[in-house]
Parts: C-alpha cells; sequence; structure tokens
C-alpha cells in the first residue's frame, strides 16, 4: 500500500483537478424518506414503499472513495469535521478508513443463521462490531473529498456527522463477551439504522442543489417552474459522472451495511416466519412478491390517474428460491411503477382500454430473471443514456416542492419523479450479483430485465 503521505498528495491534486468548489447556496427540496430504505426492511404489500433506489458500479474515479484519499484528507485539512468532533476521534476514523472491508455472500447470511444459536449470535455481533465501524469509515472518508463542492453541501455534511457518530457509537461499544453484551449492541445497531433511514433524500437534496448550482440561474428558474419542462429535465439529468459514481458507491454500501445490520436484527425474531432465516426466505415465490408489488404500484397509480392498466403474470408457478423479498419487491415495485406511468400517460386521451403490462417470470439454472414488458411508448434513444442518471425524471420531481425539513421527513408516494428507481434499482440487483437492464423501442414500449442470482454465493460488492 502507498504510504498515507503518498496518497495524501495524489488526492490533493485530484481534488484540485476536480475543481473542488465550495459553494453553499440553500435550496429546499427533499426525496421521499423510504427512497431506498431497503436493505433491511422486508417490505410487504399494502405498505409500499415511496419509491426509488443504484448502479453497482465500482467507482473508477478512486481518488473520491478509497482509502487512500482517506489517508489523503488528515483531520487538519478538513476543518468542518476537525472543529466539530475531537481529534482523537477523527484520526481513529482515518486509521479505519484504511482498513478492508470484508464481503459476505447471501449463502454465507444463509448459512450462518440456519441456527441462530447463541453462540452464532455472538460471533456474529463480535463481527458486526469489527466490520461496521470500518464500513462507515470508509464512508466517511469519502463524503469528505466528494468533487465539485459537494462535501460542503449542508445535507450532505448532515449525513457525514451521522456516519461519525455512528462510527463513535459503535468503537465506544465495549468489547461482546456475553449474550447481555450482545442483546445490547443489537439494541445499538438497530438504533443505527434508524438513525440513517433518511440518508437517500438527504443526499439527494445535496446533489439536487449541486447540480441546479452548476446549471446557473436558468437551472434554478427552470426548476422552480420559471422555466421549460426541458431545461428542467437536463438539469435534474445533467451527466456528472463523477458524481454517478460516488452515488452508485455510496449506495451500494449503505445497502450492504443495511442488509447486515437487518439480518442480525432479524435473527433475534422470537418467532420467524416460516422459511425465513432473518431477512431471506428460502422458498421465495418470485410470484407472490411480484403480485405484491404489482398492488402496491397499481394504487398508487390508481390514486394518482383515477385508474390503473392491468398487468398480468407468467410463469413462475410452483417455483421458489432464496433471496430478499424485501429487495425483491422494492425493484419490481419501481419497475412497474415505471410501466404503468407510461401506459396511463400514452393512453390518458384514447378511448382505446390500454395494454396489459406483461410481467414474464422465467426460472433459468444460474439465473431467475423477470421482465416487465409495456406500451408504453418507449424512451427516447436520446434520453435512454440518462436512465441511470440519479435524479433524471421526466415526470414532475416532488422534491421541488419540499421545503427543508421535508427531505429528512420523507415526501410524498409518486407514481414518478424522483429519478431513482432505475438506478437504485439496478444497485439492488447487483448487490446480489443480479443485473438490471432497459431495452427500449421509442415509439412503442419497453421491457427491463431484471436477472437475479439464484446461487446467492456472490459476494457483496463493496465500494
Ligand atoms: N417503462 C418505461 N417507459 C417509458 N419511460 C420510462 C420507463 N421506465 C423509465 N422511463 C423513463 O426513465 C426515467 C427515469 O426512471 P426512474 O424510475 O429512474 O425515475 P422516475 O420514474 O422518473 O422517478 P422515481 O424515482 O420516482 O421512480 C423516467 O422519468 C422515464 O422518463
Ligand atoms: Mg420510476
Amino acid at each position: 500500500m502507498a504510504s498515507p503521505g503518498a496518497a495524501w498528495r495524489r488526492a490533493l491534486a485530484s481534488r484540485r483537478a476536480v475543481g473542488f468548489g465550495e459553494s453553499n447556496a440553500r435550496g429546499a427540496f427533499g426525496v421521499h424518506a423510504s427512497v431506498g430504505a431497503a436493505g433491511g426492511e422486508t417490505t410487504t404489500s399494502g405498505s409500499a414503499p415511496s419509491t426509488s433506489f443504484g448502479d453497482a458500479t465500482r467507482p473508477s474515479a478512486r481518488a473520491f472513495s478509497t482509502r487512500g484519499v482517506a489517508s489523503a484528507t488528515p483531520p487538519s485539512r478538513s476543518p468542518a469535521l476537525a472543529e466539530k468532533f475531537s481529534k482523537a476521534l477523527v484520526d481513529d476514523i482515518y486509521r479505519s478508513s484504511f482498513r478492508n472491508q470484508t464481503g459476505v455472500s447471501l449463502k454465507y447470511m444463509m448459512d450462518f443463521g440456519a441456527q441462530p444459536i447463541h453462540r452464532q449470535l455472538m460471533v456474529s455481533a463480535q463481527f458486526l462490531h469489527k466490520e461496521l465501524p470500518v464500513r462507515l469509515a470508509h464512508r466517511v472518508a469519502e463524503l469528505e473529498n466528494l468533487p465539485l463542492g459537494l462535501s460542503s453541501k449542508e445535507q450532505v455534511r448532515a449525513v457525514r456527522d451521522w456516519y461519525v457518530e455512528s462510527y463513535d457509537e459503535l468503537k465506544s461499544f465495549p468489547k461482546i463477551e456475553n449474550m447481555e453484551d450482545e442483546a445490547r449492541f443489537t439494541k445499538m445497531i438497530e438504533g443505527v439504522m434508524n438513525k440513517h433511514a433518511n440518508v437517500v433524500p438527504m443526499i439527494a437534496r445535496g446533489v439536487l442543489e449541486l447540480k441546479m448550482e452548476l446549471a446557473g440561474r436558468g437551472g434554478a428558474d427552470a426548476a422552480m417552474g420559471g422555466g421549460s419542462r426541458s431545461s428542467l429535465e437536463r438539469t435534474l439529468g445533467a451527466d456528472l459522472p463523477e458524481i454517478s459514481q460516488f452515488l452508485d458507491g455510496f449506495y451500494m454500501s449503505r445497502i450492504g451495511i443495511r442488509m447486515l445490520i437487518g439480518q442480525h436484527v432479524a435473527l433475534h425474531e422470537e418467532n420467524p416466519r416460516a422459511d425465513h432465516i432473518g431477512l431471506i426466505c428460502t422458498k421465495m415465490s418470485p410470484r407472490d412478491v411480484v403480485r405484491d408489488a404489482i398492488d402496491d404500484a397499481r394504487s398508487i397509480c390508481m390514486r394518482q390517474y383515477g385508474d390503473a392498466p392491468e398487468v398480468e403474470v407468467f410463469g413462475g408457478e410452483n417455483f421458489a428460491f432464496a433471496y430478499v423479498p424485501g429487495h425483491l419487491h422494492q425493484m419490481l415495485f419501481e419497475l412497474v411503477k415505471n410501466s404503468l406511468r407510461a401506459v396511463s400517460e400514452k393512453y390518458a386521451e384514447s378511448l382505446d382500454n390500454p395494454p396489459p403490462i406483461r410481467v414474464v417470470i422465467a426460472e433459468g439454472a444460474e439465473d431467475v430473471t423477470i421482465k416487465i414488458s409495456d406500451e408504453g411508448g418507449g424512451i427516447r434513444r436520446s434520453g435512454l443514456r440518462r436512465i441511470w442518471t440519479y435524479l433524471y425524471t421526466t415526470a414532475d420531481s416532488p422534491l421541488l416542492d419540499m421545503d427543508g425539513d421535508a427531505a429528512s421527513a420523507g415526501g410524498p408516494v409518486v407514481l414518478a419523479g424522483y429519478g431513482y428507481g432505475l438506478p437504485l434499482s439496478r444497485l439492488y440487483a447487483r448487490y446480489f450479483g443480479g443485473d438490471l437492464q432497459v431495452i427500449s423501442m421509442d415509439g412503442y414500449g419497453t421491457d427491463a430485465y431484471l436477472h437475479l442470482n439464484r446461487l446467492g454465493n456472490v459476494q457483496e460488492p463493496l465500494p
């Protein structure tokens, strides 16, 4: 490993290269609180999550998120952090951000949690006690070194502080030696998970402000309704590759942390549901999850349009595999919402019945693939590139009508508008070794292919 000093110099050079702005423009936007809340949560029908989720590509511009960079910003160079927290804590975080993260696989989680006897819960708690601070420290270092001045945004700093405080809480927790310690630890990490519930909308707000600032007054006016729809779309969909890379890595890490905590907490359930090991359902029927997600998405569509196109499901009868139903529900919910919106809009003025959306479930040897097809008119090829960009949306963004506190409280549940649905769904798919592809025929419709790795032995991607 390169020496910290060398890494520091490199990172400073790269900071200059990306033009670190120190702007503090304030805005008034938010994203719904449960955006990307998953990771741990098992969403069930009837309690539809609001929206969205990312892209599991490991950031290649490592200057912003690597251990190298962690070292690259010694506390003295980061006054905001050093002013707020003790030097000892900040130094400790930077040291931890040098440590390697340890990934686990779905299969490992399943084998490990198959019999959550005391000894195993202890081992799991001890692992988390060591692992979580390392993962949090990586994120703190990253949040301190974001390009284009994003680190200085108020919301990003607030999130960074949550990470620092949780790091401190974890590190201050004494060695876990007996089941009492384990129970206290479990309660504590559950609190950490709750505290971080609104990280996604907070970061989204920070990114939104940055995008508007970069777009200049024109962008802000457009966002406030003074500009044209296309200029707003351009602003929100602005291609900032380094920001996308950061968000992909950051949200992916968050999915992992929440999965680990959620799994540990769920192993404590006194009356675990049949065929469940923590959050994992060993015999998950994709058809059941598809049905729930369709019901939830259609009810939002009904609310918005007064009606909802039909959705037909093919395949997947009498077939089950091990997966996290909460994750699958979230991805399907997002994809079905997108199709419902496209079809509803296309047929809004038509006297014809809208064509049904078709969901096909295919059981392969390696993958389970779920295809969602609609005849909602497709996506223009010029827009196709941007659908994986966070905040890109062709709907009215509820973010723009929210005031400052709304982000931490969560925003309205809408059919579309946050521009997080597709990128976050892709991250969830990739987290367990799957993927998401969207293929469109402009003028006709869209097919989304959701691939899920059925063996589950792929290790978590660790940004
Ligand atoms: N099935 C589809 N048919 C037509 N356009 C689509 C479809 N799916 C996605 N899109 C386009 O891609 C954009 C981004 O989709 P994404 O789901 O990421 O965000 P959104 O739906 O706008 O907002 P939200 O985060 O609330 O879901 C949409 O605004 C829409 O323009
Ligand atoms: Mg969407």
